[in-house]
């Protein structure tokens, strides 16, 4: 099966994204699925749409190297190419978004995921804003075009989670989860233990390019608040935002709340959790002290780990030990094996 593609953004991730598709041609191969790239764009380094197909590999290498996509004077719009994948002879077309999250609004993502279901174009992405911020009207939009919104990358990169519930776990009741789910302030309070300043530990994630590029999203919780409003939104129907998420986050003087943890022989975490409440989901990042043998208070450095609480499975913790790009690349990946999966079985939604 054909599939169209198109890039919104081109950064990181989509780059990655398009070398894996190259690696893995022989697995897509033998589940036969042929994604072909017509279209990529960006915000500031042009775009290009080519109906037959365009050398997605190549575009990523050339943009590694600094240079643009296409003219950027004259760049398309998302919307323009959008338009042009309408007219696209391939049946199954599929936008992937992987633009910059604005956390106080979710856009561009938002608008972009919406346009494409309203168009009946399949969405999968990586960036947490269309699911942390619109779930509810993007679902809605998407079961009412019969085409997938699918987000795995969008919270513990590409470990599965929505699958995980979606895939194997049927009819069983989510009452609630914890999770640490950023990799930054983790890798911090690890630090801190140690007896290490604040700043170089912070400056070691940015160097490493795990910290969001504004690193105060990820120091002041909101990268947490946004993972934690995703998840609530989907596995609890909570109809919230990172806004109405309670937030804490770590600074400088959280090193007196790690030691005071430390000497009462506990560990400072800082936890996405929400649960179902008689006036609905309570949900909130906060400081937490855990015990070591916890499976959130053993976590060192930059793992990540989310406990659902289920009915009637109990307790399922899932454990995340080596992130990355790569991994939200596969994430990806196994949305659009997923989309053509349901394509040519019938699926609709
Ligand atoms: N990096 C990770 O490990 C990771 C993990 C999980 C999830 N994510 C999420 O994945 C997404 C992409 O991350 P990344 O690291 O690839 O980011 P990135 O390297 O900063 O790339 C972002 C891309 O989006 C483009 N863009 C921004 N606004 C746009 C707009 N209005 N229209 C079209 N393109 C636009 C940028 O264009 P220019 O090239 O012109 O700037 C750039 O190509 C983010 O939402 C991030 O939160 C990332």
């Amino acid at each position: 099966m054909k599939l169209a593609l198109l890039l919104v953004g081109f950064g990181h991730v989509a780059r990655r994204f398009v070398a894996l598709l190259d690696e893995m041609r022989p697995a897509l191969a033998s589940l036969d699925i042929d994604p072909v790239v017509v279209g990529i764009t960006t915000l500031t380094h042009g775009s290009a749409f080519e109906a037959a197909g365009l050398d997605a590999v190549q575009a990523a290498q050339r943009r590694a190297e600094g240079d643009a996509i296409g003219p950027v004077a004259a760049s398309l719009s998302t919307l323009e190419c959008l338009r042009r994948l309408d007219s696209q002879s391939i049946e199954t077309r599929v936008l992937v978004e992987t633009t910059t999250l604005d956390i106080q609004s979710g856009e561009p993502a938002v608008s972009h995921v919406a346009d494409a279901l309203a168009r009946g174009v399949h969405v999968i992405t990586a960036n947490k804003g269309p699911v942390a911020f619109r779930y509810r009207g993007l679902k809605e939009l998407a079961d009412a075009h019969g085409v997938s919104f699918l987000f795995e990358g969008a919270v513990m990169d590409g470990i599965p989670i929505f699958n995980l519930v979606r895939e194997t776990l049927p009819g069983a009741t989510i009452r609630g989860f914890r999770g640490v789910v950023n990799s930054t302030t983790n890798h911090i309070l690890t630090a801190l233990e140690q007896g290490e300043p604040f700043d170089r530990a912070l400056a070691r994630m940015q160097a490493d390019g795990v910290a969001e590029a504004d690193p105060t999203l990820d120091i002041l919780g909101w990268d947490a608040a946004a993972k934690t409003a995703a998840l609530a939104n989907v596995l609890l129907d909570a109809g919230t935002t990172p806004r109405l998420v309670a937030r804490e986050g770590i600074g400088p003087a959280t090193a007196g709340l790690v030691r005071a943890a430390r000497a009462s022989g506990k560990r400072l975490k800082l936890v996405g959790r929400a649960s179902r409440g008689p006036s609905g989901v309570d949900a909130a990042v906060e400081l937490v002290q855990l015990d070591p043998f916890d499976p959130l208070g053993s976590l060192d450095g930059q793992g990540n780990a989310l406990e659902l609480d289920t009915w009637p499975l109990g307790r399922i913790v899932i454990t995340q030990r080596d992130g990355g790009m790569e991994k939200t690349a596969y994430a990806l990946f196994a949305d659009l094996v997923t989309v053509a999966r349901r394509v040519s079985s019938g699926w609709r939604a």
